[in-house]
């Protein structure tokens, strides 16, 4: 059988660097695990931009469509923010994940130990901490028709519409209680039912979707709440499903929870190929940081936590993933920093390639 098909579109910014050490790790892997994948490359966002006019070439777009996963690191940089709204960075990402239909993001938010003292809340409040987010991608106001900015009078409008339908729900609500089955068999749904039909729906959707998932708690509450809530006591949390645009301010939320945004991994999943393999793009959490590019700063854990990601959902693999993500407690254990998580006085930061190179040392010694 062939190999697995891996795209890799390490885009702007730091996303280049963080996604050099992914493709370390993958190489360990094929030589290590007996686990080899085809690798290809190509653009996305400011780099496409600025090669071929557009945030993501139709060819490339052809190409993430046929792989068996996508990787992505970053979009987007101050270079790009006075190109026109339709061919900046972040177009090329929104189109991968609408025309790939990933409208499953799982965004987990996971406390290192070593860690812990990082958070801007108290210890005890995120201390173990392991809730995953399951954000809506497709659809919403991200994507509502109408939309724009029109005359009316002698002023101009801005237009945006939140939009979901029964099916929309239904399906990302499935992904939700399927991950939470696999976890701590608890859901909380967020939205706004209190101000908006499309929260009413919602809510009424994803109960009905909860009767064919009896083992699973269901639970609801306002999105506003929510945000307390989780700054509040994020462990009362399990899985959390919600649209697009709350899941955009909550997971940014709750990533902050655990100290460092360079951290956190995500996965977009969309149906199921004809192999079996749902259509999956993997990228951290963390934008492309142009302030500190290319200067070997860039954190790649969460960059490697995603592939992590791949290998549990898209390749059938969750010991593997297993070894990555403890390889990558093992290195926070021994006291390895990037830069953006140092705190402690003498700490000296390593690397980005550095950090690389002790993840691998660490997939070494758990051979
Ligand atoms: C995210 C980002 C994106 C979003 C941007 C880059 C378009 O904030 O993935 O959370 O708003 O979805
Ligand atoms: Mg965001």
């Amino acid at each position: 059988m062939a190999n697995p098909s891996l795209l890799i579109l390490a885009g702007d910014g730091i996303g280049p660097e963080v996604m050099a050490e992914v493709t370390r790790i993958i190489d360990w892997y094929g030589a290590k695990r007996g686990m080899a994948f085809d690798v290809s490359e190509d653009l996305v966002g400011g780099a496409a931009y600025d090669a071929h006019g557009t945030p993501l070439h139709d060819d490339t777009m052809a190409r993430a469509q046929e792989v068996d996963a996508v990787l992505l690191g970053a979009v987007g940089g101050p270079k790009y923010d006075a190109l026109d709204f339709s061919v900046k960075p972040e177009r090329g990402l929104l189109r991968l994940r609408k025309e790939m239909d990933l409208y499953a993001n799982l965004r987990p938010a996971q406390c290192f130990d070593a860690l812990a003292d990082f958070s801007s809340l108290k210890k005890d409040v995120v201390a173990g901490l392991d809730i995953m987010i399951v954000r809506e991608l497709t659809s919403g106001v991200y994507f509502g028709e109408p939309r724009g900015i029109i005359e009316e009078g002698n002023e101009r409008v801005g237009i945006n519409t939140q939009r979901y339908t029964e099916s929309e729900i239904d399906r990302v609500a499935r992904s939700a209680f399927e991950l939470a089955m696999r976890r701590g068999n608890k859901l909380c749904s967020m939205e706004k039912a209190n101000v908006m039909e499309s929260g009413i729906l919602w809510r009424e959707v994803v109960t009905r979707v909860g009767a064919d998932y009896p083992e699973v708690e269901l639970s609801h509450m306002y999105a506003d709440a929510g945000a307390m809530q989780l700054t509040r006591w994020p462990k009362q949390f399990d899985v959390i499903v919600t649209d697009n645009l709350f899941g955009d301010l909550l997971s940014d939320l709750a990533a902050m929870l655990t100290g460092s945004l360079g951290m956190l991994p995500s996965a977009s999943l969309g149906a199921p190929m004809a192999n079996g393999r749902p259509k999956a793009l993997y990228e951290p959490v963390h934008g492309s940081a142009p302030d500190i590019a290319g200067q070997g700063k860039a954190n790649p854990i969460a960059c490697i936590l995603s592939f992590a990601m791949a290998l549990r959902y898209s390749f059938d693999a969750g010991g593997e993933a297993d070894r990555l993500e403890r390889a990558v407690e093992q290195v926070l254990a021994d006291g390895k920093r990037t830069a953006d998580l140092l705190g402690e006085e003498g700490v000296e930061p390593v690397t980005t390639s550095q950090m690389g190179d002790a993840v691998l040392a660490a997939l070494d010694a758990s051979l």
